[in-house]
């Protein structure tokens, strides 16, 4: 790993007088500095070297240094840059700063100035590198995996260790199925695909598919196939979900809305290993492993006649929970950082410090929608924030949900905030679902099973 005590400068102004002074100055300071009086001869020596900090000047002839510093942020996104700027250029500065520049001094360059902006630095540096060092250390993935399934996943509690140790458990044995559950947001997609991903078979098909999200006539053609012909649009053989994850993963996602007559059919399928697309005679073998995922209690369902028992156990060979965020507040530093270095970078918009007021502020909070709540939080605060600092304003979260005691997760209470939560959720969004169920962190069919289940009005409430 670099050690950033030694930092690697480039001085890059057209002054040679200038950047010959900087020089001597930094490497009397034990720095490695290279200078360039020439856009093109500072293009060349930083192909050529990897260099932290980079001294820019604002006015350079026959170029625009602005242009200049876009250019190295999006060749060289880690490398600091401080703009150099005479008097009176201080709209230019602060375009700059916006542009992602670090810091900028004046000219006349007073010492001290450059003292500071150089301890800034080092400071900045070593805590990015300290940021990536626990990236590394909280990943619970490794990199190939993490490509696969597209996404960092981050933990530090017991809790989510023991869910991530029955995953990768499961992962080994790719005949079993597994039954995920957990609220909505936790990460029971995430931790799917990692079953798939991790186990032998990772080459072979992952199917998804969300049965609150498909129509009760589409189902059997889309879990089977069908013949060309077979009915009005088969216009051609079709392989269903069954036939694709031949010797892969069918990810049964909210399993709790699959239809109680669809569920025998889908029952036979896994225990038979043989299927007949719709309109056809044949069967087919194929032979494949279900994960299955809900935030509902399949047992309640059960009693209520509304889900098949042989199913159930069918299906929950393994069973892996993940508790929701509020009883794993060690995780909601870790994700935040995370967060917060994803959408940084993805908007360009660097975060150079996270206030101790937004970690005091979030770990009392009860996340209803939890890990995609927190999620969507950061993203709006990263694009919301002043400057490039995270404070606790930036984080507005519900007044009336704000200071649950961590440890209320008493039934009754738990579910008067979360009444509360969406109806707050649906008047900031005059009534639209889809923005609401976006503000609350869950999915719109989840937004709607619950307006549902709580007998939630839906139409606007005139001044109450
Ligand atoms: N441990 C984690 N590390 C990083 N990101 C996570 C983690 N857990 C969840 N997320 C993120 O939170 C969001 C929700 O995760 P996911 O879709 O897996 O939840 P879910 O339990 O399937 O939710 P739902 O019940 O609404 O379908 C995703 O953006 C996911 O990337
Ligand atoms: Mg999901």
């Amino acid at each position: 790993m670099k050690n950033y005590s030694i930092i690697n400068v480039l001085i890059l102004d057209d002054e040679i007088d200038f950047t010959e002074e900087l020089k001597d100055y930094f490497e009397n300071a034990g720095f490695i500095s290279y200078s360039a009086n020439t856009v093109r001869d500072g293009y060349e020596i930083l192909s050529q070297n990897e260099i932290d900090l980079l001294i820019l000047d604002i006015r350079l002839p026959g170029a625009n240094g602005l242009d200049v510093l876009k250019k190295v942020k999006s060749l060289y996104p880690n490398m600091e840059v401080i703009m150099v700027s005479a008097h009176g250029d201080m709209d230019t500065v602060i375009v700059a700063i916006r542009l992602g520049a670090f810091d900028y001094m004046r000219k006349p360059l007073r010492f001290i100035d450059l003292q500071i902006a150089i301890e800034r630095t080092q400071k900045y540096l070593s805590m990015q590198q300290k940021l990536a060092h626990m990236e590394e250390k909280h990943s619970l993935i490794t990199k190939n995996i993490q490509a696969s399934i597209g996404r960092h996943v981050i933990g530090n509690s017991p809790q989510i260790m023991k869910s991530f140790e029955l995953a990768k458990t499961a992962s080994q044995y790719p005949d079993v199925n597994v039954l995920i559950t957990g609220e909505s947001g936790t990460g029971k997609e995430i931790i799917a695909r990692i079953i798939h991903y991790m186990g032998p078979k990772s080459e072979n098909y992952f199917g998804a598919i969300n049965c609150s999200a498909i129509t009760e006539t589409l189902m059997e053609s889309e879990f089977f196939g069908h013949k060309k012909g077979a009915f009005t649009g088969a216009v051609c053989d079709k392989k269903g979900l069954f036939e694709l994850c031949n010797e892969g993963t069918l990810f049964l996602d909210e399993i709790a809305d699959m239809p109680i007559i669809f569920q025998s059919k889908i029952l036979r399928a896994i225990e038979e290993k043989v299927i007949t697309r719709v309109g056809d005679t044949k069967l087919k073998n194929t032979t494949f492993r279900v994960i299955s995922a809900t935030n509902i209690d399949l047992d309640r369902l059960v009693e209520e006649k509304k889900f098949r028992l042989d199913l159930l156990h069918r299906l929950n060979t393994l069973h892996i929970h993940i508790p929701p965020l509020r009883e794993r507040t060690e995780d909601i530093v870790p994700l935040l950082i995370d967060f917060t270095e994803e959408f940084s970078k993805k908007i360009n918009k660097p975060i150079k410090n996270i206030s101790d007021d937004v970690f005091k502020k979030l770990v009392c909070y009860s996340f209803p929608g939890n890990v995609r709540e927190l999620r969507n939080m950061t993203e709006r605060a990263i694009i919301l924030c002043s400057g490039n600092s995270l404070k606790a304003d930036d984080f507005s979260l519900p007044e009336h949900n704000n200071k649950l005691p961590i440890n209320d997760v008493s039934g009754v209470k738990l579910v008067q905030h979360e009444i509360e939560h969406i109806r707050k959720a649906l008047d900031d969004a005059k009534y639209n679902q889809s923005l609401a169920a976006n503000f609350l962190g869950i999915s719109r069919h989840v937004l709607i099973r619950k307006i549902k289940k709580y007998g939630i009005n839906i139409v606007k409430r005139e001044a109450e």
